[in-house]
């Protein structure tokens, strides 16, 4: 795929508004001049055209538009063009990898997408403090105009299949129109068969906050729907990939107690690595290296070992290379905490079951060592070092 850009300005931009076209010659320069008319004042913007080498000369229309347009302050126009048509998704894809933004706007060129509420979809991501908003059809105050019933019905069955099929919370998922911060995608391998790239970030990233919010899709004026029998077929290879991809993340969230063992199994390695180095440590200093009254020995070997552990521990059982101050302080802190409780948790359980149940004492405190050991476990996996307790 080439891809050539004819950049109009370097300026940076917060906001990168991705516009697929193909034929779209009767549209096109309306909507980028639309676009720019009802951008919000306060933040820099740019609308990036993807072309596939459109044979209505979509392409060279832009271009020529861009050689001449007078510049708007805060709003740049750029355009890639492909070799040929190769889908709306990996269009997307191509326009959000030029994207200087780090919030991305997703929408259509034929004014079904109503730049009048690009304001409201960059506001609504900071106001509601979400991941991504979705201009909705399916929500109260939502609509769509110019539709053939069977277009209509088409919409809510794929909807339906994305909904109850592959469990998809938002209401409509199927929308082209949409806004994001661009980081959310980290991670994501995209397959971008067809159409449906939002289902597919929806799907992949099902973690994150979605906020919906209402518009009216108005059928376009001009030229005519791209969508023909292979979106349909490209559709359902795509619905049947995310829902095999689903069913491997739950074979993932199964390992999760394998996850969770080979960890706890090397916290009590590392525990028992403690108790040589506080016996060791504490032989030292109590006749080795220097004639220490033996309990102040021990309790060097305790600090010693503590800090060994919790060394280890930190690298070791849960992977953490962050060692700036800080954090590793804080993680410290809490450490030695969850230790001293450990230690306190134990001799009250063995006094309590000693005393108050008649249990052995051997019994009791290898219900008391266990106890302690898992707690302080699941405790520093928890709160020290920040990870979920189950995975
Ligand atoms: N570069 C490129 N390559 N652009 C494409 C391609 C392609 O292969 N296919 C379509 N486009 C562009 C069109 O030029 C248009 O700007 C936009 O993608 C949407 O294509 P339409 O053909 O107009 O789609 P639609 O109106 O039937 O469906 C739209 O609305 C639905 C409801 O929101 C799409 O956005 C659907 O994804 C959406 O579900
Ligand atoms: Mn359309």
């Amino acid at each position: 795929m080439s891809e050539a850009g004819g950049v109009i300005s370097n300026e940076s931009a917060q906001v990168s508004i991705i516009i697929p076209t193909y034929n779209e010659s009767r549209n096109i320069i309306g909507i980028l001049k639309s676009i720019g008319e009802n951008l919000p004042k306060n933040i820099t913007a740019e609308a990036i055209v993807v072309d596939d080498n459109s044979p209505d000369l979509t392409g060279k229309i832009v271009e020529e538009y861009l050689k001449n347009v007078k510049k708007i302050a805060g709003y740049t126009m750029d355009i890639i063009h492909r070799t040929s048509k190769n889908g709306l998704s990996s269009a997307i894809l191509s326009g959000i990898q030029r994207a200087k933004g780090d919030t991305i706007v997703v929408m259509d060129s034929d004014f079904s997408h109503p730049p009048q509420i690009i304001p409201k979809m960059i506001e609504s991501l900071k106001k509601y403090q979400c991941d991504m908003v979705v201009a909705s059809r399916y929500i109260n105050g939502g609509k769509i105009n110019g539709w053939t019933l069977k277009r209509k019905v088409m919409s809510k069955v794929a909807t339906l299949i994305a909904t109850k099929g592959l469990g998809v919370k938002t209401k409509d998922p199927m929308s082209g129109f949409f806004a994001f911060k661009k980081n959310i995608l980290k991670g994501i391998n995209f397959d971008a068969i067809g159409y449906k790239i939002l289902l597919e970030i929806l799907v992949k990233k099902s973690g994150i906050a979605v906020k919906e919010i209402p518009y009216t899709f108005e059928n376009r004026s001009f030229g005519a729907s791209k969508l023909d029998g292979s979106t349909i077929t490209d559709y359902f290879k795509s619905v049947w990939k995310l829902y095999k991809f689903g069913k491997s993340e739950e074979r993932g969230e199964k390992r999760n107690s394998v996850r969770f063992l080979s960890k706890a199994s090397r916290f009590y390695t590392v525990g028992l690595s403690g108790f040589g180095v506080n016996y060791l440590i504490s032989l030292l200093f109590a006749g080795g290296i220097s004639d220490m009254w033996y309990l102040h020995a021990n309790l060097i070997g305790i600090g010693a070992s503590i800090t060994t552990n919790f060394l280890l521990n930190k690298t070791w059982t849960f992977g953490d290379r962050d060692f700036s101050k800080k954090r590793t302080l804080k993680q410290y802190g809490k450490f030695v905490t969850f230790s001293s409780l450990g230690a306190l948790v134990q001799l009250g359980m063995v006094f309590y079951l000693v005393d108050g149940y008649n249990l052995s004492y051997p019994v009791s405190l290898v219900l008391a060592v266990l106890t302690a050991a898992f707690g302080n476990y699941v405790l520093n996996k928890k709160y020290t070092f920040k990870e979920k307790v189950w995975g």
